[in-house]
Formats: structure tokens, sequence, C-alpha cells
């Protein structure tokens, strides 16, 4: 890779061991992917899941403080493996909560949140940056148009440096359509986007698909909903919506003027056979009710308020609604959160939906409208899972037992 006689210094660690080691990783990643050099980046959200990490992770991230490592440029975190607020935490738990304040003294912002748009924090259209978390890169590329690979632990190399290496969905040619996916029926609702999300995830691999047919310009909570899916079935980090995504104002624009390589129908029955694929509960008791796969938006705190109305949780069900913490601050301000809590709903901030998992185990029913929940619980746990719509799940919640979710 070209370096500039600053890059270079920084990988001869004339600037010292941390910003050595991070040119290592970049330097690294773009030979590796045929970077001809590095491109400036603006932001980046790091992952720093203390059950991913473990004591290397910790060890690592106090280094870089130890000896001088800051960021360069803004870094926000995405959820992590624990309530901040618990009093009583585990070893594994306290070690997550030095992971965050390595990271706050290198300059990261504590959001906290694998849905950060909901918190603001939204990078423009073409600016370049360095985000890590699957489900954060095809919002980034596809929503907001700007521009990130799906990052791993490079992206604390990238905050580091202010650096990425220049390729993969920060070049134009990269960023075009490869297969069409037409969609012949009516999607509206997190549980639905989910699912198309799933299914367009999986028949797109790692090809951009264009999906033509969506009437309506998704909610950022659907938007956020179908990214998730997208990115936990299939390794794309871009999808175009033609006439409503940014770079798909048509569909010739969005595949470049080039023809698809594959074209797919998406109609009803495709959609229920993912809803058939993602579930293999049936009507009957159920254990677990979670919400927040990607994190609740205030909004769908607010309507998950308005649907309990004056329910209260079963006796027999764990509810959860996973969020922020500034969403989580928002919400107990409008008496939300009191509402909820005071109905039985459990509604944590910080922590990823999976910390939850300890309450999961194998043939634990599972309620959800998050496809990508569906996956881990299935796959992890290996789970029951009762999937609908949020009014599904919360009369799940109610009831204690699971009636809904035909699709
Ligand atoms: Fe977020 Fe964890 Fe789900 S990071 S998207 S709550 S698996």
């Amino acid at each position: 890779m070209k370096l500039t006689p600053d890059q270079q210094a920084m990988l001869d660690g004339d600037r010292g061991w941390p910003l050595q080691i991070a040119m290592q990783m970049l330097t690294a990643v773009g030979a590796a992917l045929d970077a001809p050099d590095m491109i400036p980046v603006t932001s980046t959200h790091l992952v720093i899941d203390g059950t991913a990490l473990g004591e290397a992770g910790r060890d690592f991230l106090e280094r870089l403080v130890a000896e001088g490592g800051r960021f360069a440029v803004p870094a926000s975190i995405n959820a992590i493996a624990v309530d901040r607020t618990k009093t009583d935490m585990t070893a594994e738990e306290r070690d997550q909560i030095r992971m965050l304040e390595a990271c706050e003294k290198m300059g990261a912002l504590p959001s906290c949140s694998c849905n950060p748009f909901i918190q603001g924090i939204l990078p423009s259209f073409g600016e370049h940056v360095a985000w890590s978390e699957s489900a954060t890169a095809p919002f980034v590329n596809s929503v907001l148009g700007a521009r990130t690979n799906r990052e791993g632990a490079t992206a604390v190399a990238s905050a580091l440096t202010g650096l990425a290496p220049r390729c993969g969905m920060h070049l134009d040619k990269n960023r075009y359509g490869e297969i069409l996916l037409k969609v012949e029926t009516g999607i509206s609702g997190v549980d639905r986007f989910s699912l198309l999300g799933a299914l367009a995830g999986r028949l797109a691999g790692d090809r951009i698909p264009v999906l033509d047919g969506i009437a309506t310009p998704p909610s950022i909570d659907e938007y956020v909903a179908f990214g998730a899916a997208f990115a936990i079935h299939g390794a794309a980090a871009m999808f175009h919506i033609a006439g409503i995504t940014p770079e798909a104002p048509d569909i010739d624009t969005a595949f470049g003027g080039a023809a698809p390589a594959a074209e797919f129908v998406v109609d009803e029955a495709a959609i229920a056979a993912e809803h058939a694929a993602t579930a293999n509960g049936t009507a009957g008791p159920v254990d677990v009710v979670s919400i927040g796969c990607p994190h609740a938006s205030l909004g769908q705190l607010r309507d998950a308020a308005a649907l309990l109305a004056d329910g209260q949780a079963n006796g027999d069900v764990t509810f959860y609604i996973h969020t922020n913490r500034s969403t989580w601050d928002a919400a107990e301000a409008e008496g939300i959160i009191a509402k909820l809590t005071g109905a039985g709903v459990s509604v944590t901030a910080d922590n990823c939906a999976v910390v939850s998992y300890d309450r999961v185990s194998k043939g634990t029913r599972l309620a959800t409208n998050s496809a990508k929940m569906a996956l881990f619980a299935r796959s992890v746990s290996d789970a029951e899972i009762l999937f609908g719509t949020t009014a599904d799940c919360i009369a799940a919640g109610i009831t204690g037992h699971w009636s809904g979710g035909q699709h």
C-alpha cells in the first residue's frame, strides 16, 4: 500500500505502540483486499462485547490507554454485555465495564447501542466511516449513503488513526446492485421488514440486492429491523430500494446501467415461508418475550406501553424490552419506563439482548418480533421461537400464551 510519510511513521512505531499496532492491522487488511492506500474516516463504531473479547480484549484496550492511545475521530460504542447501572456484577461484567472505561479514556462516547441511529449518531451522505456491528453497515451504506465496510476489530484501529483501507464499500464501483428482488406483496411493520431482511440477506449472499416494489419509504425502525436481519443472514454491506434509498433513484442507477445477475420474486408465499423458517414454535405457553433486538427506539417503547394498556406481564413470563441508556432516559422522563416496569416488563439499557440468554435454553419458548433474535436464540440456545408482530409479542407477555404470528 502507498502510505504518506505520516502514515509510514505510525507504522514504523515513531508515534508509539498504539498507532503502530493500529497501522499494522489496517495495512494487513488493506494488503489482503488490494487497497491502494488509506482513506480518512470521520467516525467509528466499536464492538467491545466482553463475552466475545474476554480478558484478552480487556488487556488490549487497557494497554492502548496505558501507552497513550487516543482516538483521532469520534467513536461510538455498540451494545455491551451488561447494564452499567447493575450493582452486583460478576467478574466478567466488571471486565466489560473496564473495557468501556478504557474506550472512554481514549475518547469514545459510551452510547452502548446497536441502534446508534436513534441516538442521533448519523453519518452524512458520502462520508467515509469505519463501523463495526454487522447490523449497522447496511443502514449506514444504504439508508444514509455514507460509506463503511463491515468492520471488526479494525474499527478500533481506525478510531486511533482516523484511517481505513480504501477498498470495498468506500469505492463507487462496489456500491451498485447485483441482484433484483421484485417485492410483490405489501411489507410494513418491524416484523415483516425483519422477515424480508432475512430473506433478502440469504438470497443475496455477498451480492448487493436491489428491492423493487416497496411503495412507501420504511420508517427508521423498519429499516433497522430489515438491516439487522439482512446482515445476520447474508454477507453484503448494502442494499438498495428502488426509488427510495439515496443511491437508487431508479433501477438503472442502482445497477449502474448493468443487468442484474439474478432476479427473484418475493411474494406473500415467500414471506410466509420465511416466517415458517424463522419460527419453529406453535400456539401455546410462552416463557420469554424479547423485544429490542436491535435496541428499541423511543417510539417502540411508547407503542409497547400503549399496547400493554392496563395489562400486566404474566407471572410465568420473563418479559424483556432492550434499549440504550439515552433512549431509556428519554422514556423515563415521559413516564414510559415506570409504566412498563410497573406492568412487570424488564426494560434493560446498554446490554445486548443476547445477555438474556442466561434465561434461555433448549426448549425455552421465546416470542420475538426480530428475525435476528430468532436466529441467535435458535442457534445459540436451541430455543423454540414464536415470531410475530410487536402486538403479538405483548399479548403473549400478558396472557402467557402465544396465539399470534400468522403471516
Ligand atoms: Fe443488538 Fe445484540 Fe440484537 S447487539 S442487534 S441486541 S443481538
